[in-house]
């Protein structure tokens, strides 16, 4: 019997709401795809193709592409179309709606992907390559909110994934174990500022776990998307946190990413934090290999978050345009930002509290996201002043 004719991908839904539950296997032929899948894949964008959806993947996932990658299959994993747009195809609600199962999906599936790819990174073509990273400096930036009167707090984030793993989807339950371990090793080696410790998710006190959530720290559970997705497996198992003393810098551990490493603190001070994330991420290269590719950049499990795979963001306070919610949108597009609820994405903005962030993240250098970011909630600010 072969490896892949293995139960590898059961979902196990945590939380959320009641969906499909996807349990299948493949064929003992490499290459075939499961008449169930097939049945799914087929049910599934019937479904999608007559709903409202506004997602990314109904946009894009025209009738011939999807005739065309039915069948298709990746070389290693033997992932299949069904893996890369289940998520979407469950939650017709999603702004996306796809997810790369392995590294080798956004090759294989290339057109789904790219024009989705395209779309959200405003521009990306096929025949694009991301630039060489270059971080630049923090001082570049100046505070954007020295007063305090707008800007509660700042945050920056990149993920990365580990040489030779794939993404969730596909990791199996001592793949993740042996990813905590990797990673847990590595933040230890960290000295300074951001000298740490880590926690696993798998054992922690539920009344810990809920303030850090409340806090902002710690990724939240049951995301139906990433259920969907296939990337709650084995849940809580190899998924940790760490963060320093004062947590202004922090680490996820296998949520939905291999890893996503964090600086925030309050305020408006955004070179200082992305200078802490700079630095943080630097030492960690030194101890693990990250997986980058020679067009799409830093590697990772969702399409959105390719390329320097940052997203700087904000807690900010905006009164007058929270009024003007259209006001604020077209703004928001104007500066290629996003805007998000007080609790992140998918969530409410409470009290007037938007968290707003760059959007696009492929084929613009780490420096020039961050610049991008800046310079629109720079012009947010002062649009609030006008808005009265
Ligand atoms: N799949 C979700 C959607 O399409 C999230 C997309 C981007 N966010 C993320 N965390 N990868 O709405």
């Amino acid at each position: 019997m072969s490896i892949l004719s293995k139960f590898r991908f059961g979902l196990k839904i945590v939380g959320g709401s009641p969906q499909r539950i996807l349990n299948y296997r493949y064929g003992s032929q490499c290459g075939d795809v499961d008449p169930e899948v097939m049945k799914d894949l087929e049910e599934g964008y019937k479904k999608l193709a007559s709903s409202n959806s506004k997602s990314l993947l109904k946009k894009h996932l025209t009738k011939e592409i999807f005739e065309k990658l039915k069948t298709k299959t990746t070389p290693h994993f033997k992932s299949t179309l069904l893996h890369c747009i289940n998520s979407g195809l469950c939650n017709h609600d999603s702004g996306v709606g796809v997810y790369a199962p392995d590294p080798e999906a956004y090759t294989v599936f290339a057109d789904l992907f790219d024009p989705i790819i395209e779309d959200y990174h405003k521009g990306f073509c096929k025949a694009a390559k991301h630039p060489e990273a270059c971080f630049g400096e923090g001082k570049d930036f100046e505070n954007l909110d020295p007063d305090n009167k707008f800007i509660q707090s700042t945050r920056v984030r990149c993920g990365r994934s580990i040489e030779k793993f794939p993404f969730n989807p596909c990791l199996t339950e001592p793949e993740y174990l042996k990813l905590q371990d990797m990673i847990s090793c590595a933040l230890m080696s960290l000295c300074g500022e951001h000298q740490g410790k880590f926690y696993p998710l798998d054992g922690m006190d539920p009344a810990v776990q809920k303030q850090l959530i409340e806090d902002h720290f710690l990724f939240k559970e049951g995301d139906r998307f990433l259920a969907a997705a296939g990337a709650s497996r084995f849940w809580p198992k190899g998924r940790g946190i760490f963060h320093n003393e004062a947590k202004t810098f922090l680490v996820w551990c296998n949520e939905e990413d291999h890893m996503r490493i964090i600086a925030m603190e309050k305020g408006g001070d955004l070179g200082r934090v992305y200078d802490r994330m700079i630095s943080g991420v630097e030492e960690l290269a030194k101890e693990l290999k990250f997986s980058r590719d020679e067009r799409l950049g830093n590697l990772t499990f969702c399409p959105t978050n390719l390329g320097t795979s940052i997203r700087a963001s904000v807690h900010i306070k905006l009164p007058n345009l929270t009024k003007k919610p259209e006001e604020l949108q077209k703004l928001a597009d104007k500066y290629n930002l996003q805007v998000r609820g007080t609790h992140g994405e998918h969530s409410e903005a409470k009290g007037g509290v938007h968290d707003i962030s760059n959007k696009r993240r492929l084929g613009l250098t780490e420096h020039e996201t961050i610049r991008e970011m800046h310079d629109g909630i720079r012009a947010l600010i002062e649009a609030e002043g006008k808005a009265k």
